[in-house]
């Protein structure tokens, strides 16, 4: 099976076979009878960069439902299956004026990746909504209900990605929102101009939502035109003495301190900065819009757009001496 559909890179890759699972039971099932098999989970296709086919069963989880599992008068649990599309969530949450992800608004991929690699944008994290998550085991096929704690979150970061790779494959995740008295996260600087332009003065949630789909249309190339995952490198930690030695030669990085010993610095802007922003290579290149974001033009092969990540990061580590990782899983 072509796996071209399901990554929203839209590498052209093939799968030696392919299951589409629509029920946990189904799940079991194919995991008793396959036992042996080499597995490759795919959700939502929006993080992960394919530089060659499959060799393997690839289970494409397509589990569906959401409800209301708890409810105070001012907050509810909401149970989301993994095979919803993250935004639809948000968008089904904004309907019912449930607030805490309208900052999450427009990320692409699927509730059951999100806990994976915590995902974040404007100032919010999954983690700071998340309650819970249930996980089938693979090997002995049993459910398990992880804890936020459990989960380990991190910047782009959990234990599914460290101590528990490959080991467990999400079904569901639960998530506490807001019925009133929303708390808005309006403090990121994109934010606050984009809701002055539109005149808002008093926002609601779904205001927020709006300003950030704004933001998102204008920096972000849309998947379904031009290939992508996002930003393809996670912004890079470095300790503040080694900034601090940078900052002398260039003055104008940006920066964002996350502890008094550590900053985080846009790599982006480092990217941008060696040079990389807009070009293209025949059919791949950096995007034109946010150097972070490496594009699929059509028809490029997942190997070629890892052979200029690899230049990126030996450029920005000549350039800077700083290592940037990637934030897309290279298959
Ligand atoms: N910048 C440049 N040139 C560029 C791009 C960025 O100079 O081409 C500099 C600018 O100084 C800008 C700063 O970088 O102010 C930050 O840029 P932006 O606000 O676009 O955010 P980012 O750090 O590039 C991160 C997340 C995004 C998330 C945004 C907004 C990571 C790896 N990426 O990007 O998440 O939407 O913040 O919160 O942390 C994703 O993970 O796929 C993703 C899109």
């Amino acid at each position: 099976a072509s796996l071209q559909p399901y990554n929203t890179f839209g590498i052209e890759a093939t799968a030696q076979e392919y299951c589409d699972i629509r029920t946990i039971e189904d799940l079991k099932t194919i995991l008793k009878a396959q036992h042996s098999k080499p597995l490759f989970i795919l959700g939502g296709g929006s993080n992960m960069l394919l530089t060659k086919d499959i060799d393997a069963l690839v289970l494409h989880m397509n589990l569906k439902g959401i409800e209301v599992v708890e409810e105070t008068e001012d907050t509810v649990i909401v149970k989301a299956m993994a095979g919803e599309n993250w935004h639809n969530f948000v968008l089904w949450c904004l309907q019912h004026n449930y607030g805490g992800i309208e900052n999450l608004s427009l990320i692409p991929g699927n509730i059951g990746t999100a806990p994976i690699q915590n995902i974040g944008a404007y100032g919010v994290e999954l983690k700071d909504v998340f309650v819970s998550c249930e996980a089938l085991e693979i090997e002995s096929q049993s459910l398990t209900t992880f804890s936020k704690t459990a989960c380990q979150f991190g910047y782009r970061e959990s234990v599914f990605k460290q101590d528990l790779k490959g080991q467990y494959i999400i079904t569901s995740v639960n998530i506490q929102l807001t019925k009133r008295a929303h708390t808005l996260h309006i403090g990121y600087g994109a934010i606050t101009k984009e809701l002055e332009h539109l005149q808002i003065t008093q926002p609601t949630i779904q205001d927020v939502s709006k300003a950030v789909i704004a933001i998102r249309e204008s920096k972000l190339p849309d998947p379904k035109e031009i290939g992508n995952s996002g930003s393809f490198f996670k912004n890079p930690i470095v300790a503040t003495a080694d900034f601090k030695a940078l900052q002398a030669n260039f003055p104008e990085m940006p920066f964002y301190e996350i502890s008094d010993h550590e900053v985080k610095i846009p790599a982006g802007w480092l990217i941008e900065k060696a040079g990389f922003k807009g070009k293209r290579f025949q059919n791949y290149g950096v995007h034109d819009k946010q150097a972070l974001v490496l594009v699929n033009y059509g028809g490029a092969k997942g190997k070629d757009i890892f052979e200029l990540a690899q230049l990126i990061q030996k450029t920005i580590k000549r350039l800077f001496n700083i290592s940037i990782e990637t934030e897309v899983n290279i298959i």
